[in-house]
């Protein structure tokens, strides 16, 4: 069942292309997205005035990305919230807005609180859930499946990846309707999503150095995770995977906030693994680093290929392909997920059951 792999964890991280492949396959035909089976028209999106994306755990960062990627693109206004928040704190809903909720389960209970709590205020909500026929797909107006089939290990990784797409798709989708990007840039930005998969396979195909870099790091005891923008986001998410199934104590922070408090924590020997994907935030991240690096930290960067300049500041750097910035967040998890996986392994821990964590969290 776990098709040759020790764990489902890692077989999942392999599934990642294909999950990506028919996620895309599902709602792009003929270079076009097709929302039929969503039950989203394109007056949904002309009339659509601000997004508010409700979620848990890692499907809240895929939230922050989207957020990203759907003001700039789109230029709709997106607020994220955790879920548990948003059921709590009487939020304020403008018409014309679509609420999205974020599940691969369909079973959060916070999730599950705050789609009624916004069907209750007259919001229709759209859920991009991956188990078919769950709760939060049931009560959902509009449902956006995504297809990265069951996924077993309590580390969410595949789901994690078509929630991403999912994003993608409503972003691109928006910015068309709305004008905001003509047909070539539509086209482009589709062929490109389409090459994710083979990129992602790439970024797979490395895994060996990650593997040797994540045994030498096993025994760390703080791990901080810096980036600014998408790289924030992802930042999170590989955060959360470290701390979720290797117990090690990590913390994303937005780089620019790091000395504003945090930065004091950083002594010799610690761990600060960089994201820097977005050329336009290049420098600043790379300069955080430089002044973590002085502080003693041991760097890892992560960046595409072509900024080789980042060897110049970070001890160990990883490369993924380059793709639309945009989307760079699918690849650039990736060697997150497999540093994760490996330090898990490495400490001989449960990969797939952490503890005290279930793979559905129905209870609040
Ligand atoms: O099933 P859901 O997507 O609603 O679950 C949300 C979180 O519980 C989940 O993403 C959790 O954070 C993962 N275990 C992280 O790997």
């Amino acid at each position: 069942e776990k098709g040759g792999y020790e764990h489902f964890m890692l077989k999942e991280i392999h599934e990642q292309p294909k999950a990506v492949q028919d996620t895309i396959g599902a709602y792009v035909h003929e270079g076009a997205i097709d929302f039929s089976e969503t039950g989203l028209s394109d007056e949904i999106f002309a009339g659509l005035k601000r997004v508010y994306i409700v979620a848990c755990g890692s499907a809240y960062h895929v939230g922050i990305a989207g957020r990203y990627v759907m003001e700039s693109l789109a230029g709709i206004p997106v607020e994220v919230d955790l879920a548990s928040e948003f059921r709590y704190r009487d939020p304020i809903l403008e018409p014309d807005s679509l609420v999205v909720v974020i599940s691969q389960s369909g079973e959060t209970a916070d999730s599950l609180a705050a789609l009624r709590l916004a069907k209750e205020k007259g919001h229709p909500v759209l859920g991009v859930v991956n188990v078919v026929g769950s709760s939060i797909a049931r009560e959902s107006d509009y449902i956006l499946y995504t297809y990265a089939g069951p996924e077993i290990s309590v580390a969410t990784t595949k789901a994690y990846s078509t929630q991403l797409i999912a994003m993608y798709l409503l972003a691109v989708q928006a910015a068309k309707i709305k004008g905001k990007i003509d047909d070539e840039r539509y086209a482009g930005l589709l062929a490109e999503m389409g090459t994710l998969p083979e990129k992602i396979q790439k970024t797979l195909d490395d895994k060996e150095r990650i593997q040797w870099f994540a045994s030498k790091y096993a025994n760390a005891k703080d791990i901080f995770f810096i980036g600014r923008g998408i790289d924030y986001a992802i930042s999170m998410e590989g955060s959360l995977k470290m701390k979720e199934i290797s117990y090690i104590h990590s913390e994303a922070y937005a780089a620019g906030e790091l000395k504003h408090g945090t930065i004091s924590l950083v002594e010799d020997g610690i761990l600060v693994v960089g994201v820097l994907t977005q050329s336009a935030l290049f420098e600043k991240t790379l300069s955080n680093m430089v002044e973590v690096k002085s502080r003693g930290a041991y760097l890892m960067g992560l960046t595409t290929y072509g900024n080789y300049n980042i060897e110049d500041t970070a001890d160990f750097s990883v490369y993924v392909p380059k793709t639309d910035e945009y989307f760079t967040t699918s690849l650039a998890i990736v060697p997150l997920q497999l540093m994760g996986y490996y330090v898990s392994v490495a400490k001989g821990l449960d990969v797939d059951k952490p503890r005290n964590l279930a793979k559905s969290v129905t209870v609040e």
